[in-house]
């Protein structure tokens, strides 16, 4: 997610901003600006990491006491210099830096081109910052009373901080759902998106809340709220170290992007879902709704946690949609001689939109006349720009290497696209398309019930941490979770582990069973419930050792495993995305356990981009 820092009082504004945004780093960001305002408003912007924006201003008049700055993780217009940050009003004289989604930026837009207003960027930035420019010039007013007003329109979650040529010791802040963080120091003030740009400065802060608006001066910090009543700042003493606050009060990245899953989804549903009115919004599906809808063939293109979830994708859109589809190890269709015809459609599934096998393998199938559709993390990256259309996962950066909430974010689009694909096709009967919008809005609650279950998966990593080999198990929609479950323990832990469809153990597997074996099986209610129920037996009576992912009041099971962790209801296409958290976890927890760098296992990138 973007990252903001700002600076006001006695010291060069500059480097401040910039060493700030080097420690806003690990937030994932694809550009960088800042705007420092001495003699004149001076705005510089570049895509890139935050050391090209360096190189770039190297020999430049620089000399500022205030100015903002900014890192941007692209989500609305592609990563480029005339979309990054800070951006500048019509009149030139005001600077906007903002981290978040402004929902209604559309509309507002719309209404500002009416009145002339020209737009420079693809940003729903720049439209809030020109319909704040809007409000304070029709209105006369001050440029603390026209935020205010404007973000009463604003639908969307936000951060703005504003720097105004006119009042050249004044930084104006707002804040609904995303965070900010003022540091107060003796004369000077510093705003950051957390608290790593400002330790080193100072450890009193004042924590913005949401519908709250700052006006901040070297010697002055003034709160209030939306009805322009002042709030008194209550002042908070950082006890956190540097490193804990970047992973956000977690151990590790792994551990913080487990538990963002909930928001994280809530993301990946924002704008798209409407369970009450009975809709799905996806621009890239519905203008390509009758290639998607008449395909011959979808063909899932993917590498490793992606091709997992291109898996369960595939049970999914031939269940709901009855197109057939087949899922294809990218490294494995790139190389061989693949029959793609005109009406197949591919979907790429890939976190990083970088990996070499995954790109080279949907330029073949391009060339040889397939339409693209990219399921994708990471705006502008290259298989979003070498699709034809797509849909983004809006999981924000991932920074563990191993991926978790980026899985959770690509089920949730795929089921997406899928319930859209076959109510237009007329393929799933009203009621049943309308439980699962239910259902699907009813996640990410369950997923953070599901989260509670932590600390009893952290006890069952102690108790087979020195389990040599893993089996994990399931069927139908469970059977992909099972392979990624026994994925992320190989990545995480170094533990061999295996998935595999549970009915197929007696076709050989089965020999490996023994009282040293822990078999995980994922075993949420669903229609092969009983048939599980059997498979369970079956290593049961060879003295294997049973883990049991169930939904919640399985007395069966639980009384046949020897644990178990339970999860939410939910209907057994979307159960999925609770039962992974649970193996998520253990692999954490069993690779804490033995004391490995699970942020950054041995062997492994967070992009394969070689092949
Ligand atoms: C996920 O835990 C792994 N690190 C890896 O399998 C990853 O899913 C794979 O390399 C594909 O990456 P992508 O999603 O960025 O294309």
């Amino acid at each position: 997610m973007c990252g903001i820092v700002a600076y006001v009082g006695p010291k060069e504004a500059y480097p401040v901003i910039l060493k700030g945004l080097k420690r806003l780093e690990y937030r994932g960001y694809d550009s960088s600006g800042v705007a420092l305002l001495n003699s004149g408003l001076k705005v510089y912007k570049k895509k890139g990491k935050v050391a090209e924006l360096e190189d770039s201003l190297m020999g430049k008049d620089l000399h500022a006491n205030i100015g903002i700055g900014h890192t941007r993780w692209a989500t609305h217009g592609e990563p480029c210099d005339r979309n990054a940050h800070p951006h500048s009003s019509s009149n030139g004289k005001l600077a906007m830096i903002h981290n978040g989604i402004i929902e209604n930026y559309s509309q507002l837009k719309n209404e500002l081109m009416k009145k002339g207003y020209q737009f420079t960027s693809d940003t729903d930035t720049e439209v809030l910052l020109k319909f704040i420019e809007d409000i304070q010039q029709n209105n006369h007013c001050t440029l603390e009373e026209a935020v205010r007003i404007a973000l009463k329109r604003v639908v969307g979650a936000y951060v703005i901080v504003l720097i105004d040529e006119d009042n050249p010791d004044t930084l104006i802040a707002a804040r609904k759902g995303s965070p900010l963080v003022i540091g107060i120091g003796k004369g000077e003030h510093f705003l950051a998106s957390d608290a790593s740009p400002i330790i080193e400065y100072t450890k009193e802060v004042v924590y913005v809340n949401d519908y709250e608006l700052a006006i901040i001066r070297p010697d002055e910090l003034i709160l209030k709220n939306l009805g322009n009543e002042k709030i008194t700042p209550f002042i908070t003493k950082l006890d956190m170290e540097l490193a804990a606050i970047e992973k956000g009060g977690y151990d590790h990245f792994m551990l913080k992007e487990i538990f963002e899953q909930p928001d994280t989804i809530f993301d990946c549903l924002r704008g798209r879902l409407d369970a009450s009115l009975g809709t799905i919004t996806m621009a890239g599906v519905q203008n390509n709704i009758d290639q998607i809808k008449n395909a011959n063939r979808i063909i899932i293109i993917a590498c490793g946690t992606s091709w997992h979830a291109g898996l369960l994708a595939e049970y999914i859109f031939e269940e709901l949609c009855r197109i057939p589809v087949e899922v294809e190890y990218a490294s494995e269709f790139r190389y061989r001689n693949p029959i793609v015809r005109p009406g197949d459609v591919i979907i790429a599934v890939s976190q990083s939109g970088e990996t070499a096998d995954t790109l080279v393998a949907i330029e073949k199938a391009k060339e040889q006349g397939a339409m693209i559709f990219g399921v994708v993390n990471v705006v502008g990256s290259s298989i979003a720009r070498i699709s034809n259309a797509g849909a983004y996962t809006h999981a924000g950066p991932e920074i563990g290497v191993a991926s978790t909430k980026a899985f959770t974010a690509q089920l949730v689009v795929l089921t997406l696209i899928a319930l859209k694909v076959a109510h237009e096709k007329g393929s799933i009967d009203q009621k049943r398309f309308i439980h699962l919008l239910n259902e699907l809005h009813d996640i990410p609650e369950k997923v953070r019930t599901t989260l509670q279950t932590a600390e009893q998966v952290k006890t069952l990593a102690e108790k087979y941490k020195d389990a040599k080999d893993f089996l994990y198990l399931g069927r139908g929609y469970n059977f992909p979770i099972a392979l990624e479950g026994a994925l992320k323990l190989k990545e995480i832990s170094y533990i061999h582990a295996e998935g595999y469809p549970a009915a197929e153990m007696k076709h050989g597997p089965i020999a490996l069973v023994d009282e040293t074996l822990p078999v995980v099986f994922v075993a949420t209610k669903d229609s092969y419930h009983e048939k599980i129920v059997s498979n369970i037996q079956e290593i049961k009576a060879r003295k294997g050792k049973v883990i049991a992912v169930v939904t919640e009041g399985d007395d069966t099971i639980t009384a046949m495993a020897d644990d178990v962790i339970a999860v939410p209801e939910a209907d057994e296409i979307l159960a999925p995305i609770l039962s992974v958290i649970p193996l998520q976890l253990l692999a954490y927890y069993i690779g804490i356990a033995k004391d490995l760098d699970v942020d950054k296992p041995r062997n492994l990138a967070k992009s394969v981009t070689v092949e």
